[in-house]
């Protein structure tokens, strides 16, 4: 397994690659590796010849200082789980290597109607952070694919919008969320749980398919199902920023016509702020 720091060496091996018409697949992350990332790599690896994932805790999307400081970094047991899985190139480079003029005048991207609600209402710029360095990830890389979690859904659509309306070669391709036996979504953020809350945390989800079943029952409206989930959520000791049921193809808002949904929640939990969904199909 190749450790690359630079953009150049790393897009001479991928040219090295491409001269033996290898194809390459690219799971781009922060680091703090779990099974869901494993499964990622696991996903890219049964698409391609060759595998890139880059390690990179990106500070142009994060709103909060404290949050970027506090988010951990575990470089070398990252790299132990990616060599025992056959990765074949880590990308990790720094700062300065990816923002070398500086964050403040970077050009960045914004994805508009995406990066404004649920997520993007509660996180100013996060999201035009993840869309500058994806992009940015994508041109550098120019791998035949690149594979994204569907635990951040709305991540995951920003994405899709932005690669498609910058006509980006990259396809981008989604994983499925690997969850805990008590069915907690994994997450990096996670760790910030004691082992109670840990446990308690599992409601999240189990919630979600609540939400779901009513749905599917047809009987109540979507806005009390959403105004219950939300109580429920607040007497389990949940801050609750937002549960809403939305369409798929857009994230606005969904009514009874529309067929494919997908509920998503955020909520903190002690230090964790946790984010989930399911997707529900009526069709
Ligand atoms: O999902 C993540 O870990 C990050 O938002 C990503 C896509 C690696 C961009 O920094």
């Amino acid at each position: 397994m190749h450790q690359f720091e630079q953009i150049s060496t790393l897009q001479t091996q991928v040219k090295k690659w491409r001269q033996q018409n290898k194809t390459i697949a690219f799971v781009p992350t922060m680091g703090n590796l779990h099974l869901g990332h494993l499964s990622l790599l696991e996903k890219a690896k049964q698409l391609a010849d060759k595998v890139i994932v880059s390690i990179f805790v990106n500070p142009l999307q994060f709103d909060d200082k404290a949050d970027l400081n506090a988010y951990p970094r575990t470089l070398d047991a990252d790299m132990t789980l990616l060599l025992d899985h056959d990765c074949d190139v880590v990308f990790t480079p720094s700062a300065n290597v990816m923002y070398p003029n500086g964050m403040d005048v970077h050009t960045t991207i914004s994805v508009p109607n995406m990066d404004d609600k649920l997520c993007g209402l509660n996180r100013p710029g996060h999201f035009d952070g993840v869309a500058t360095v994806v992009a940015k990830f994508l041109n550098i890389v120019q791998a035949d694919w690149a594979i994204f979690g569907e635990k951040d859904y709305q991540q995951l659509s920003l994405i899709n919008r932005m690669a498609t309306e910058l006509n980006l070669s990259t396809q981008i391709v989604s994983g499925p969320t690997l969850r805990e036996d008590n069915g907690l979504a994994m997450s990096s953020r996670n760790q910030y749980l004691t082992s109670e809350q840990r446990s308690h945390a599992a409601h999240l989800y189990r919630i979600l398919q609540d939400v779901k079943a009513r749905i599917e029952l047809s009987v109540d409206s979507f806005d009390l199902i959403q105004q219950q989930a939300m109580s429920a959520l607040t007497e389990l000791g949940f801050v609750a920023e937002y549960l809403d049921i939305r369409r798929t193809e857009d994230l606005d808002r969904a009514d009874r016509q529309d067929k494919s949904l997908v509920i998503l929640v955020a909520a903190r939990l002690g230090k964790a702020r946790l984010i989930d969904n399911i997707t529900c199909d009526l069709a």
